[in-house]
């Protein structure tokens, strides 16, 4: 037999070497090239068919379309963001950082679709079976067909699976599992994906008489928010899910980064609990819900989650700046962001805010990077700096350009209606925004300074009008 050859391959894109060099030649990652061992020749294995059966050719009308349902696995958000359910056969990664709550979700996903009658087995490869049971019992009653292996090895994952033929196999995580035939310590790349080629082949390949289990495996990111280098593991699933959320505030987001059976656009929304994950039918109370309108620097935004709109709070809190300049602090906005915006207002609107100390952040652990959120940051610190508070009901979303100009941004509508849905009757806007029906009334502003002008004089309009007298807004009087 040949010596085993050593090659070098990316974590990042997964693409490969014979010599180690300081900077991946395919990608261009630095650092990023680990050693692998190469036996020659090929594994004399069998490549894993697709879901069911590998077919000869055959008209596309005469396949079975039930076979490539999804089955909804009874945790709404969950289903929305799969668009349907998990596809028996199919393989989906979520990954997200420690402490986020995937194993807490995919209990509840476990638990779920246990309950609808359906065997389904978590492998444990992180925590005892007894601490799974702890947490289990604190999310609801123990259904009958949950099954538990507490096992870090491959070979004891595919036993089980081939013995039992359950309809969903969860894998905590994908990192902790090993293959005694693959090289390198678990969570290497060369043991990953080994591990993972091994687990696709049991999704897609069941014992005879058995269903296709769907397969979930669970990633842990490394602080620069990849797999083991996403790149080069996303193309061996069918679907991957990101679980974020600010581990000091209860919102989650689940979001489809790919999805071979379905648009990958929709976003879950989850609240953590006490009991558990909670589905968020509808973010607006949760996000808007300590909001104090009365207090000036606050201003709220439609931000884009996936096609998903979500009502934030942008805030800014202006003080007089301490000696050696003035600081700017940023917090779940974008500090660059900050720091044009206030330019812009300084440069082509005239607010003095040079010696001006300003915090601005996004409340309720939302991230709100998108450049469509320029013009709710743009109004709030202007209402700090002025200390007026804006008008309640009154929400803006625009990009703000260098010329203090204001910019239209995708999802208008979407933004508009979302307004309007949660109370708010007016929303700032690019003037080529359109109209739509029963969403917030558009006044159009084609400029930072003339939404300043709107916006303040709104608020004093507000505020000097005796209760039940507040004027209608008229579009035209934002106009020049
Ligand atoms: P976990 O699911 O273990 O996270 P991950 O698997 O992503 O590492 O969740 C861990 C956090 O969730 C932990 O800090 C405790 C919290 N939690 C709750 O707040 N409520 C609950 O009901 C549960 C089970 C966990
Ligand atoms: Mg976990």
């Amino acid at each position: 037999m040949a010596r085993p050859t050593v090659t070098h391959r990316c974590t990042d894109c997964g693409g490969t070497t014979p010599r180690w060099v300081g900077r991946c030649p395919e990608c261009g990652a630095w650092n990023s090239l680990v050693e692998e061992a190469v036996r020659p020749g090929g594994t004399g294995r069998r490549p894993a068919d697709p879901p069911g059966a590998a077919s000869a050719p055959v008209p596309l009308g005469t396949v079975d379309a039930e076979g490539g349902r999804p089955r909804p696995t009874g945790v709404g958000e969950v289903d929305r963001v799969l668009a349907g359910g998990l596809l028996p056969g199919s393989v989906t990664l979520i990954y997200g950082e420690p402490g986020v709550g995937k194993s807490t979700l995919l209990l509840q996903v476990l638990s779920s679709v246990a309950a609808l009658g359906c065997v389904v087995l978590l492998v444990s490869a992180e925590e005892a079976a007894a601490q799974v049971r702890a947490r289990a019992e604190r999310l609801g009653p123990l259904p009958a067909g949950l099954l538990v292996s507490a096992t870090a090895d491959v070979d004891t994952v595919e036993e089980a699976v081939r013995g039992l033929g359950p309809d969903l196999v969860v894998v905590d995580s994908v990192q902790t599992v090993a293959d005694r035939q693959a090289s390198g310590p678990p969570g290497s790349l060369s043991q990953v994906r080994a591990v993972m080629d091994r687990l696709v082949r049991l999704a897609k390949d069941p014992a005879p008489g058995h269903p296709a289990p769907a397969m979930v495996l669970v990633g842990h990111v490394t602080k620069e928010g990849a797999i083991a280098g996403p790149r080069a593991l996303e193309h061996l699933v069918d679907t991957v899910l990101s679980f974020e959320g600010d581990r000091h505030h209860a919102l989650r987001l689940l979001r489809a980064v790919k999805h071979r059976f379905g648009p990958t656009g929709e976003v879950g929304l989850f609240e953590m609990g006490e009991t558990g994950l909670k589905d968020v039918a509808d973010p607006g109370l949760l996000l808007l819900g300590d909001r104090r309108h009365e207090v000036p620097g606050s201003a709220v935004t439609p931000v884009l989650q996936g096609r998903r709109p979500l009502l934030v709070e942008i805030q800014a809190l202006a003080c007089v700046g301490a000696p050696g300049g003035p600081r700017r602090t940023a917090l779940g906005v974008d500090a660059r962001r900050l720091a044009t915006v206030v330019a812009v207002l300084e440069a082509r609107v005239g607010v003095e805010l040079g010696a001006v100390e300003l915090f601005a952040s996004a409340a309720g652990g939302i991230r709100s990077t998108e450049p469509a959120a320029d013009l709710a940051l743009a109004l709030a610190v202007a209402s700090a700096a002025a200390g007026v508070a804006l008008p309640r009901d009154l929400v803006s979303f625009g990009e703000v350009g260098l010329a203090g100009e204001v910019r239209q941004v995708a999802g208008a509508e979407r933004r508009l209606s979302e307004a309007g849905r949660l109370g708010f009757s007016r929303a700032l806007v690019p003037a080529a925004t359109p109209d739509v029906p029963g969403g917030a009334v558009a006044v159009r502003v084609r400029t930072v300074g003339e939404a300043v002008a709107a916006a303040l004089r709104l608020a004093r309009e507000e505020k000097t009008a005796p209760a039940g007298t507040i004027p209608p807004w008229s579009t035209a009087a934002a106009r020049p």
